[in-house]
């Protein structure tokens, strides 16, 4: 086994939120909003107690910025289109709590 194959490395769920700004003035996840989300994203796993298998970070742009903020959960390879903390907490609670519902 290499490093790229040990689990002991990877993370059980990983939450991307684009936090990226398109410097032209073009709709972004940054400017919508996305930081708030990913603060929000983080202290929900922590108050969720799943900080060391499951973690929360910023991303570059996606790709669908029209929809943004995009949140994406790997590796169930869930996208969404979040407007608010609540909702960013309502999909972790329902994917990360109870990801087979
Ligand atoms: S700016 Fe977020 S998906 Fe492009």
């Amino acid at each position: 086994m290499n490093d790229a194959e040990n689990p002991t490395l990877a993370y059980k769920h990983h939450v991307l939120i684009c936090t990226n700004l398109r410097p032209d003035g073009r709709r972004s996840c940054s400017g919508s909003g996305a930081h708030e989300l990913l603060s929000a994203a983080k202290r929900k796993l922590a108050r969720m107690g799943v900080s060391g298998t499951s973690r929360a970070n910023a991303s570059g742009c996606l790709g669908r910025c029209d929809h943004g903020p995009i949140m994406v959960i790997y590796p169930a390879n869930l996208w969404f289109s979040c407007k608010t903390p609540q909702q960013v907490e309502r999909i972790l609670d329902q994917h990360l709590v109870h990801p087979d519902q």
